[in-house]
């Protein structure tokens, strides 16, 4: 689906959002949502908010888990991701903070397999994911699956692209201080998600999301395996679809 802009595209999708959060409260359920980090989903998470504040939105019944985390990244740093969503959407709403979960950059090397394969049994011990928002980086990554991820992967730690980085390194003060490695939930992960929603804004997207959406599915573009997830929509601006 291809908007005007991404001001416009941020509305639809923070109202799907709330639909879903109010449909599960209607049934006395909780809302599983898999969140995103990065500038795409900011305006996402500020409609969000305003409807928190001036509409009642409530998120009591909402538990999170986000995508991905650095490594090794402490909470507090404003570069991690758990800074972020602090910042721009758990601070603001009503959330319950034992129902956030964002892998945790602090963990020992020696304690991560098992971290990894715990953070994978708590989404689905939770029911699995309702919805899964996505950014897309410029190598095709969803989450921090960089190409070589495999469509069965699960949560694990991960080299970054040399791209990724290239990307990052404003946040960092230079690619020389970006860390080397993050944890992500797998491609499988997000897969199994009974609803994703992908959204890219702007120009220097357009090559990705032409290769992600015409390209052949393949581990090169870890994207490109969202072509087989029966309920997946890629939300764009006018520019991020303009070489479809
Ligand atoms: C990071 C995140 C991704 C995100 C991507 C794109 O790599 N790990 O989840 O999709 O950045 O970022 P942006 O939305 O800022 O373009």
């Amino acid at each position: 689906e291809i908007f005007k802009n991404s001001a416009e595209a941020s509305i639809i999708v923070a109202q799907e959002i709330a639909q879903l959060i109010k449909s599960k409260q209607k049934e006395n359920k909780s809302c599983i949502l898999g969140l995103a980090t990065g500038s795409s989903p900011i305006k996402v998470y500020n409609e969000l908010v305003r409807m928190h504040k001036e509409e009642g939105l409530s998120f009591k019944n909402v538990i999170t888990f986000n995508l991905d985390e650095y490594y090794p990244m402490p909470k507090e740093s404003n570069q991690s991701y758990h800074y972020f969503m602090h910042q721009h959407l758990f601070n603001h709403i009503d959330i319950n903070p034992d129902n956030i979960n964002i892998p945790d950059g602090t963990i020992s090397i020696q304690q991560l397999n098992q971290y990894c394969l715990d953070y994978e049994k708590k989404i689905t011990n939770a029911g699995g994911l309702d919805f899964q928002l996505l950014g897309i980086g410029r190598t095709g990554h969803v989450g921090f699956n960089e190409p070589g991820s495999h469509i069965n992967s699960g949560t694990r730690i991960i080299t970054l692209d040399h791209i990724t980085k290239v990307d990052a390194s404003g946040d960092f003060n230079g690619i020389g201080n970006v860390p080397k490695r993050a944890i992500t939930m797998g491609v499988s992960t997000i897969l199994r998600s009974k609803r994703i929603v992908l959204m890219a804004w702007g120009q220097n997207k357009a090559d990705i999301i032409k290769r992600t959406i015409q390209g052949d599915v393949s581990s090169e573009i870890p994207a490109t395996f969202l072509q087989n997830h029966t309920n997946t929509t890629f939300i764009l601006d006018q520019s991020a679809s303009s070489e479809l």
